[in-house]
């Protein structure tokens, strides 16, 4: 017996109306604490148990959270019918297998960005959740920042107009991995928000990279992203910069964005700035650019965690109640253009067309 704490015997049929989801989070590391915490202060949901393979991670759950069960065995919290869902919150390279016996012991999932380490995985998962009739989500954490569900707003009520292009930096010091490089890291947070504003295909992907530190893994890539329509995508993703930016630049054809992550206040700003050509009166033969550089709005944005809303989502997902913002099939799109960036870096920078 792996369990740390016994678990509570009250028996529970199902969840239905004011009782909360039960929920035990697998893997309590560097971020599972976080959505350990949100699950456990939402109304919503009950944080049930947490399973993690290290002694000192149960210990400092055991800390945090003295309500819930604690084991090393992730086969007993699957096996627990008292549970309705579980958070994955693993490495990468673990996902498909404990999202797929999640699964398979008919729990709901929310797993950690990215879905999966290759698309054939990540097919699997999704198809597998719908087979099962269980919600499958994706952490992509920023779609619930006040931020990006204000640029959602604008894009949904046409006034960003056609987009011309998607520029984003994501640069820190840290924190290395060492099974997954920095494009597997940091571009899934990137990508899935620009699919989640604009859903546009895309076509093909290149990508550079290169590695400073660790022999085997890339610390910093640029990803150029091209569609189908005009607009164009670039990514710039770095493990190793001195400071820590994380900007994103939308221009539009109505209104241009800038998205700054790093600012306390005033994370994103309106500008209704553009350009176009004009023919002169003089001579009609010569054009000049005419710029047009009007107000700039920084809205006030929700303030609320973005875990926090995300659980609350989550909940409403597995309830039958709201349409998954973040679901298996972001998800798969995300994979889709990490992995075909990934054979990009392999090949020196030649463009990969995405998987269909
Ligand atoms: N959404 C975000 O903003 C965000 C931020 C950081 C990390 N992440 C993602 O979260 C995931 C975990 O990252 P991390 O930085 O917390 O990693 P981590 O290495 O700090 O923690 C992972 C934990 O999982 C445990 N674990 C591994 N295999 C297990 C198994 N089979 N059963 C039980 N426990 C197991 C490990 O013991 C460890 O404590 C990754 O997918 C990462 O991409 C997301």
């Amino acid at each position: 017996m792996t369990s740390l704490l016994t678990r509570p015997s009250s028996i529970r049929s199902t969840f239905a109306g004011a009782v909360p989801l039960r929920i035990g989070v697998i893997g309590y590391g560097y971020w599972g604490p976080n959505l350990a915490r949100n699950i456990a202060s939402h109304a919503g949901t009950e944080l049930a148990a947490i399973a993690d393979l290290s002694p000192k991670r149960l210990a400092g759950a055991r800390a945090a959270h003295p309500g819930a069960w604690l084991t090393a065995d992730v086969r007993e919290l699957l096996a627990d019918p008292e549970i309705d869902a579980v958070v994955v919150a693993t490495p990468p390279e673990t996902h498909h297998d404990l999202v797929v016996r999640a699964l398979e012991s008919g729990k709901h999932v929310l797993v950690e960005k990215p879905l999966a380490t290759t698309i054939a995985d990540a097919e699997e998962m999704v198809d597998l959740a719908r087979r099962c009739g269980r919600t499958l989500s994706v952490d992509h954490t920023f779609l619930f920042t006040g931020a990006v569900r204000r640029m959602k707003r604008y894009f949904e009520a046409g006034e960003v107009g056609d987009v011309y292009y998607y520029d984003s930096t994501r640069i820190n010091l840290g924190l290395f991995q060492h099974q997954t490089n920095v494009i597997w890291d940091l571009a899934p947070h990137d990508i899935s928000i620009m699919l989640h504003l604009i859903d546009d295909p895309v076509r093909s992907v290149s990508a550079v990279g290169a590695r400073h530190v660790d022999a085997n893994v890339e610390n910093i890539a640029y990803l150029t992203l091209q569609f189908e329509g005009p607009m164009l995508a670039h990514f710039h993703v770095n493990w190793l910069a001195p400071t820590k930016v994380r900007r994103t630049i939308i221009g539009g054809s109505k209104k241009m964005l800038v998205y700054d992550d790093g600012e306390a206040s005033e994370k994103l700003k309106v500008y209704d700035s553009g350009a176009k050509l004009c023919a002169t009166d003089e001579d009609i033969y010569r054009t000049l650019v005419e710029y047009r550089t009007g107000d700039v709005l920084a809205p006030r944005l929700e303030k609320a965690e973005a875990l926090a809303v995300e659980v609350a989502h989550f909940e409403n997902v597995v309830r039958g109640l709201e349409a998954p913002l973040s679901g298996g099939e972001l998800g798969l799109k995300v994979v889709r253009i990490i992995e075909a960036a990934q054979r990009s870096l392999l090949s020196g920078g030649h463009p990969v067309e995405v998987a269909a």
